[in-house]
């Protein structure tokens, strides 16, 4: 090619296709990481003997007593895995309107709670603060006449999550969606002397169809009454997940939550964008299922994918990633 043809600016100038021709140039140029320190792992506990009891739309994340969650929590602690968000499945003998069991002192969660620090203090444990594993109509608040109760919701909500403070919880992450929840608990936290209690807000938590698999796994599929519309956002909106974030922010949040996760990728961008804050992502049960129901059939590479949508969220801005992968994906990344 004579120097004539050359446009400076231009191919053949410019070929970015350079910086991809092996793997070292790839590794020197890449934007983001993804580290086994990005994970948090979402697991389910129940209150039987049986060390691991399978859910069939969620296969390879069983439900696990608390001992077998004692030695997850070793093993996070092996993997360098930060963090363990636990979810109950609780015994509907224990279940009424109320969701009083939430409070329980001496209820699954807290047992649960006690024996993963004492067994791996240097792993943080997160729970959930909401009533729909306790409640017999399977809703995140009190329920009168239909509705949702959001005042009478929160001041619950409050014991709940001083009760799971006082027993050992690191971050307290209220899911529930109503109102004034993050205040409330602050004020409440504080009043408790419990003022290194983190609180991660799922604040921008939309009504989802990728939540199934998890109700399945905490038993709240089958009791549930009509949908969680009216607390839940709107998947169609996303101003108002910076609203919600600006006053959960506002309230004494430490650290946001975007709910679910791959199909609200632009929603992490916004957040982090606008508040500059530890932002995680929840890669939720239904995104769970369907990597696994498409891997087990063949159809891609589980591993793949599981780099491929955890680094998404890296990418969209994320600081971490709830997932159920967890143990998985850190056994291929690096610390
Ligand atoms: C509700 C709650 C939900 C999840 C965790 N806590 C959603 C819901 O049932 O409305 C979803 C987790 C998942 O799907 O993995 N407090």
């Amino acid at each position: 090619m004579s120097m004539k043809d050359f446009t400076p600016g231009a191919f053949p100038a410019l070929r970015p296709r350079r910086l991809r021709q092996a793997d070292w140039t790839r590794r020197l140029v890449r934007e983001t990481t993804l580290l086994r320190s990005d994970l948090i792992w979402a697991l389910v506990v129940h209150d039987g003997a049986a060390a691991r009891v399978p859910v069939p739309s969620m296969p390879g994340a069983d439900r696990l007593s608390i001992e077998a969650a004692v030695e997850a929590a070793i093993e996070a602690e092996k993997l360098g895995i930060p963090a363990i968000a636990i979810f109950p499945q609780i015994d509907v003998k224990k279940k009424n309107a109320l969701g009083t069991e939430a409070a329980n002192p001496d209820g699954l969660v807290c047992r649960t709670v006690k024996a993963m620090k004492a067994a791996a203090p240097g792993v943080g444990i997160m729970v959930d603060v909401a009533l729909d594993p306790f409640t017999d109509h399977g809703h995140d608040g009190v329920i009168e006449g239909g509705r949702i109760l959001n005042d009478e919701s929160v001041a619950r909500l409050v014991d709940q999550a001083v009760v799971q403070a006082e027993a050992g919880a690191d971050i307290v992450a209220p899911s529930d969606m109503m109102d004034g929840r993050v205040g409330a608990i602050r004020a409440a936290l504080e009043k408790a002397g419990k003022t290194d209690t983190l609180i991660m807000s799922y604040a921008a938590k939309y009504a989802s169809a990728f939540y199934g698999p998890y109700r399945d796994a905490i038993g709240s599929a089958s009791v549930l009454q009509g949908d969680k519309k009216t607390y839940q956002m709107d998947p169609a909106n996303t101003d108002e997940a910076l609203r919600e974030c600006a006053l959960d922010v506002a309230e004494g949040a430490d650290m946001l939550m975007v709910k679910p996760g791959l199909p609200y990728l632009d929603i992490i961008r916004r957040v982090k964008d606008a508040f500059a804050l530890p932002t995680y992502a929840f890669q939720v049960s239904g995104e769970y299922a369907m990597i696994r129901a498409a891997a087990a059939n063949g159809w891609l590479d589980e591993d793949r994918a599981i780099r491929e949508t955890l680094g998404a969220f890296k990418r969209a801005g994320a600081d971490g990633i709830i997932t159920y992968f967890a143990p998985r994906a850190a056994a291929m990344l690096d610390a």
